[in-house]
Formats: structure tokens, sequence, C-alpha cells
């Protein structure tokens, strides 16, 4: 909708902003589950969360920040040969994701002390993790920077403080073009303007040097764009914007549409979306 304001000059256009919800915990919950379902990162995750946790020992003291459903610790248990958390702290204050969690962490038989809360600055923490987990929960933290750090103050000597969260693409790139137009009625839980890029810098601000992997993962768009399936791919975007998608004008779905898929490439039959998740490590040395 426009209309054009007293006091402007004439042919000056102002953009009503459009009121719409963000998403809430339970809608949170229930689009994230269908990005996973076309995300192709998990296993690339996994890959580098091997690599780079090779210092671990069995019975290593994991605490998991954000932990979801418990996907991530879930595909790292099963990996032959992989060794397993003697001790398993998590934070997680979505109650769907809770259930889900601890339901996991029960059939891997995994000792667990499952926090279903936020993890903040104030958290009180002591030094006693080997390594230290935020798989893509960064986004929700006001000073993600501040918060790995917070993180690293309960590592052990030699431990580590791994972040997984998306690189400055795709999604993060979509984000602040669209958010212009939208007056949110809610409070947004998960902010995607934050990246892998904005979780460096302020790294370095605080005076930390992270090593920075950019993994090259797809996310499989393939059938989203046909009539049938737009139910579905209301839900996606839904979860990269934050919002109750259906709510919005239909120009601004198909403007939202349309940027997805202009930045899909056709390969083997499928449709990517080029969505690249960086992995931001953080090591203490020993001694
Ligand atoms: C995108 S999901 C990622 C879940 C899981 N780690 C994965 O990779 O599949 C982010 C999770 O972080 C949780 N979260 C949000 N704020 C948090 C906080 N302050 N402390 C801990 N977890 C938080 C959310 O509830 C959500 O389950």
């Amino acid at each position: 909708m426009a209309h054009f304001m007293a006091g402007q000059p004439e042919g000056f256009i102002i953009m009503q902003k459009i009121a719409v919800p963000s998403l809430n915990p339970r809608r949170y919950a229930e689009t994230f589950a269908v990005f996973v379902e076309h995300s192709l990162e998990y296993p690339q995750m996994l890959d580098e969360l091997v690599r780079v946790t090779q210092f671990l020992r069995d019975g290593f003291r994991l605490l998991d920040i954000g932990a979801g459903t418990g996907l991530l610790i879930r595909s790292w248990s099963e990996r032959a040969g992989s060794i397993r958390p003697g001790r398993y702290v998590a934070f997680e204050p979505n109650p769907r994701h809770v259930e889900c969690l601890l339901a996991t962490v029960a059939e891997l038989e995994i000792d667990h002390d499952i926090q279903a809360r936020p993890f903040t600055l104030d958290t009180p923490l002591s030094k006693e993790f080997d390594l230290a987990l935020f798989s893509h929960s960064l986004y929700w933290m006001p000073d993600p920077a501040l918060h790995m750090l917070h993180a690293v103050s309960a590592l052990v000597s030699g431990g580590a403080a791994l972040a997984f969260l998306g690189g400055p693409y795709g999604v993060h790139a979509m984000f602040p073009l669209f958010e212009p137009f939208i007056e949110r009625t809610t409070p947004m839980l998960q902010n995607n303007a934050i990246s892998s890029h904005e979780l460096v810098q302020g790294l370095r601000s605080y005076g930390a040097e992270p090593q920075v992997r950019i993994l090259p993962t797809p996310i499989d768009l393939t059938g989203l764009f046909e009539p049938s399936a737009a139910p579905q791919l209301a839900e996606f975007i839904s979860f990269c914007m934050q919002l109750e998608f259906t709510q919005l004008p239909a120009w601004l779905q198909a403007d939202m549409i349309q940027y997805v898929q202009g930045g899909c490439v056709p390969q083997n039959g499928r449709l990517y979306w080029y969505l690249p998740t960086a992995s931001v490590l953080l090591s203490l040395s020993n001694g």
C-alpha cells in the first residue's frame, strides 16, 4: 500500500510499513523443521566437527549451547568410531526442542544435564568443558562474540569453542533487503542479520582471532517453487525472514520468492540455493 503524505514534494511516495508478526517459539520450531528438511549442510558440519575435535578423548565434557532437537549430537554419536561425551550440558529454551532433545539423549544413553533456559552472559560457568558448541544458535544472542567468549571461559586448557553460523550470503543477504518494508508486531527471536562476518569482527574487537572456514553447503529447494509446494515454500521463507510469510501482501511475497528462486542453480536434476555455513573456532592452547 502506498500513499501521499502531506508536506512531501508532489510525486514523493511514502511506503507504509507492513505490520506482520515474527515467528513465536512454536512457529519457529515448525519452520526450522522445514528448513532442516531441505538443508544439506549437516553432513559437512559433521565432517568439520570431527576434523576440529580430533583432540577429544572418550568421556569428554561437552557444553552444547542452543542444542535444538539434538540433531547434531545424534549424528555425531552415530558416526562410526566417534567418541561419546561423558558429561553433556545443554542450554535450550524452546520447549518443543527440549522435548525432542530429552528423547534424543535418552535414546543415545548420554548422561545429561539439559538446562531448559537461555544461555546468557550471566550464566554461571565453571572451568570444566573440553568443547563448547554453538550450532546455529549465536543469531539469538545480542552480542554473539561476547557470548562465545563467555563459553570460552568454561573451557579447560587445550579445549575449544566451535560455532557454526550462516556465512554472509543467502539468508543473511536477503534479510536486510526486505526488513525495511515491514514493522514487526511481535519480537523477533532469531536475528538472521547476524552471520559469521559479524561474529568474526566482534571477536577481533575483543582481541580474539578465530580460525574460520566457509563450508560449501547448498540447500536443496527442488520442487519448492511448484504451485503444489506453495505451503512448504511459505514455511521456508517464514524461517528465512523470521516472520509469518502468508500475512505479507502478494507483491512482497512474490519479491521474496523471486529473490530465493533467482539465486538457485539447477544441477543434476536438482535445484540448489548456495548457502555457505561458516565454522568459527577458538582454541585454548595447552599450558
Ligand atoms: C537454529 S536452531 C539450531 C539447533 C541445533 N543446534 C542445530 O544445529 O540443529 C537454534 C537454537 O538455539 C536456541 N536458542 C536460542 N537462544 C538461545 C540461548 N540464549 N541459549 C541457548 N539456546 C538458545 C533456539 O531455541 C534454537 O533451538
